[in-house]
């Protein structure tokens, strides 16, 4: 049956008892400003036991007069400053982001249109990113430098991209570059190139663009692996092993020659011949959204809808990917969904907020999200239309809050893998 009420709707019938559908922690019913107190973590959702990193940027409490708001007035205040701010700011949306802040977006997206759409608003003083710190970041870097970026709430980090710090990949690279050195070979392929996921700190994306490496995301991994193999016998990809993994399976590469790279250890865990036969090292990075797919559920939704579709992110595991009919980013799940001319059901495996977005948007089609339970991720959720009409109304007051900057020695190599990205084209 699709249901059409947005998730934040869904999770709060849930706990007061008053649907029969469960979700992964009560406290999701509660605003973010209950784990904001001072105290990095995650917060409740998919991430929610994930280990956060120390120095985790922490949000300060909003004031009492937004934590109070009912929806409605949130909703009217947010559209008011908007209104009063006009081309002066442009509000960015993720597609995981709760509908009560999707309505507000002037622009939804992947994280690689995102990442577009942040250099094609030079009219805007602000922008707005309703994602999270990577992203904002990736910002940071492509707008201009007159341009203030800004993140509703600093605790919407993501927990894979905590899972590759600068230490241990500058460590792992030693390593590698020691066993294979930097000569390149008779073709002219360097033994190594970096490969980093967007889901990534600009620290990790100017580590690329310092060792000859680019950035990738879930719309164009292939087209970026190619890019790498034109230039070096083997990839180094982090931090997401499932994206790196899915990616070289579907060109062909043996899952022999992928293996995987664990944290400090010497040679990653690995022995000398195994990392000299290696075509991609994959770092041992997950989304925890992703990982709660399972192959069992494939095969329920297949018993229960005979012939339905099933569609993935390639974040999910191999298995399930290859279990599924088709896998794609966020922004082919959408296309796949808005292009089926004939009612279908759709099972997919992506974050709830998303899903529950294309299920109300398309009544014609039974679409719902392989995890029966909802499970939101716990940092695109941080972001509530308290924080939007927080930083907005600042905005209209002249201050700038929550302001993402990254370093300038930092942004000028993390700009050099980030051009090369949005450079790269496929293969004919
Ligand atoms: P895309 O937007 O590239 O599909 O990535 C999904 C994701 O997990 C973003 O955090
Ligand atoms: Fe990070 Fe996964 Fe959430 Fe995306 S969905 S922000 S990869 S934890």
């Amino acid at each position: 049956m699709t249901v059409t009420a947005s998730v934040n709707t869904r999770i709060q019938l849930s706990v007061k008892g008053a649907s029969q559908e469960t979700t992964c922690g009560t406290s999701l019913a509660s605003g973010p400003w209950e784990f904001d107190k001072g105290m990095p973590e995650y917060g409740p959702g998919a991430s929610v036991a994930d280990a956060i990193p120390a120095n985790s940027p922490v949000q300060s409490q909003i004031p009492a007069t937004y934590r109070e708001a009912s929806d409605e007035e949130l909703h009217e205040r947010i559209v008011a400053a908007k209104k009063t701010l006009g081309d002066s700011v442009v509000v960015l949306g993720h597609f995981y982001q709760r509908d009560e802040i999707v309505q507000h977006a002037d622009y939804l997206g992947d994280s690689y249109q995102l990442a577009v759409a942040a250099t094609k608003h030079a009219e805007a003083k602000a922008i707005v990113f309703c994602g999270v710190h990577f992203m904002a970041e990736t910002a940071d870097v492509l707008s201009n430098p007159d341009q203030s970026v800004i993140l509703p709430n600093l605790a919407a980090g993501c927990s894979m991209a905590d899972m590759a710090d600068t230490d241990s990949v500058e460590e792992c690279w030693a390593q590698l570059t020691e066993l294979y050195g930097t000569e390149p070979n008779a073709q002219g392929k360097v033994p190594v190139i970096p490969v980093t996921y967007m889901n990534s700190s600009a620290a990790l994306k100017a580590f690329c663009g310092r060792n000859g490496g680019i950035v990738c995301t879930s719309s164009n991994a292939k087209t970026v692996l190619e890019w790498a193999f034109e230039r070096a016998e083997r990839v180094l990809f982090f931090p997401d092993q499932h994206l790196g993994r899915n990616t070289a399976l579907s060109m062909g590469i043996q899952l022999e020659n992928m293996p995987l790279w664990h944290g400090r250890k010497a040679l990653g865990g690995n022995t000398e011949q195994t990392l000299n036969d290696a075509k991609v090292i994959l770092w041992n990075g997950f989304c925890s959204v992703h990982k709660r797919f399972s192959v069992s559920q494939i095969e329920k939704a297949r018993v229960d809808f005979p012939g339905v579709r099933v569609i993935v992110h390639p974040e999910c595991p191999m298995d399930v990917v290859l279990a599924a009919d088709e896998n794609g980013s966020t922004d082919y799940i959408r296309r796949a969904v808005a292009a089926a001319t004939e009612p279908t059901t759709f099972a997919i495996g992506t974050e709830v907020n998303m899903v529950q977005r294309l299920a109300a948007q398309y009544p014609q089609h039974n679409i719902f999200c392989l995890d029966p339970v909802i499970c939101p991720c716990s940092t695109m959720y941080r972001i509530h239309p308290a924080y939007l009409a927080w930083v907005l109304e600042e905005l209209v007051a002249g201050r700038v809050v929550n302001q993402i900057s990254v370093a300038p020695e930092v942004q000028a190599n993390a700009k050099v893998a980030l051009e090369r990205m949005l450079a790269a084209k496929p293969s004919v």
